[in-house]
């Protein structure tokens, strides 16, 4: 089962209302966050196992909600990327050495195998051109990288939000889901968190097991 793909007209539009959008909404991301939301953000970075020096790009970073969380990690690198300008300016003015790029992330033009962690926090819903945008991050991504999609509200958040939205939200997959859709990309399925106010799916590329064979002596 892939990903619908959309016209490329429609993608531009959608993410044009978007883009326009989340512009309007820098304060609501900001805190004070919600009850609970520090806990479960914490939950989700833990899910990465980041080590230190590892290089980690936030996808739909907003403001930078993750960031002082990652920064806990000591990566050698933290990439931030979103389509809304004025998300990441906030971003850039909350913490300067962060590096902020305005793109959809279908269209990164980082270098092949460069990322060893992906997040895609409360944007997954969002991305409009879900095969273009997993076609490239797998592209980005090291042979042990990891790929963290979260929602610190969970997935009934997302259904209320839906009902008011100028533009659409797709589902969060359930895990056989999950296992269909990002096979082609050559990601498999760690780990399903999906609670009432917390979703995880942390997905990884099957380790590759190099044999050398070596002859064997004969004595
Ligand atoms: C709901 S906000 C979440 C912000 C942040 N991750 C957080 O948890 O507070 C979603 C963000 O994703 C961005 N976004 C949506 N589609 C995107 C795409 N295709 N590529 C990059 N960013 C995208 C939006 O501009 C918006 O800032």
């Amino acid at each position: 089962m892939p990903f619908k793909t959309l016209d490329e007209k429609e993608i531009q539009r959608l993410n044009r209302i978007q883009r326009e959008r989340f512009d309007e909404l820098v304060e609501r991301f900001e805190p004070p966050l919600p009850e609970g939301v520090p806990e479960r953000l914490s939950r989700i970075v833990a899910a990465a196992g980041i080590r230190n020096g590892e290089v980690v790009l936030d996808v739909g970073t907003g403001t930078g909600i993750l960031v002082p969380l990652l920064q806990s990690y000591r990566p050698g690198r933290i990439y931030a990327c979103d389509l809304a300008g004025k998300m990441l300016k906030r971003l850039r003015k909350n913490y300067p050495g962060v590096e902020t790029i305005l793109s959809d992330v279908r269209d990164l033009t980082l270098p092949d195998a460069r990322i060893d962690v992906v997040f895609i926090n409360a944007c997954y819903p969002n991305i409009v051109d879900k095969a273009g945008a997993f076609k490239n991050v797998a592209r980005m991504m090291t042979p042990a990288g990891r790929l963290i999609i979260s929602h610190p509200l969970g997935k009934r958040f997302v259904d209320r939000l839906r009902r008011n939205s100028p533009f659409p939200f797709d589902d969060f997959p359930e895990k056989s889901e999950a296992e269909q859709l990002f096979s082609p990309y050559r990601f498999r399925v760690e780990m399903l968190v999906d609670e009432p106010e917390l979703y995880i799916l942390t997905l990884r590329r099957p380790s590759t097991v190099l044999r050398t064979s070596r002859p064997t002596r004969q004595q």
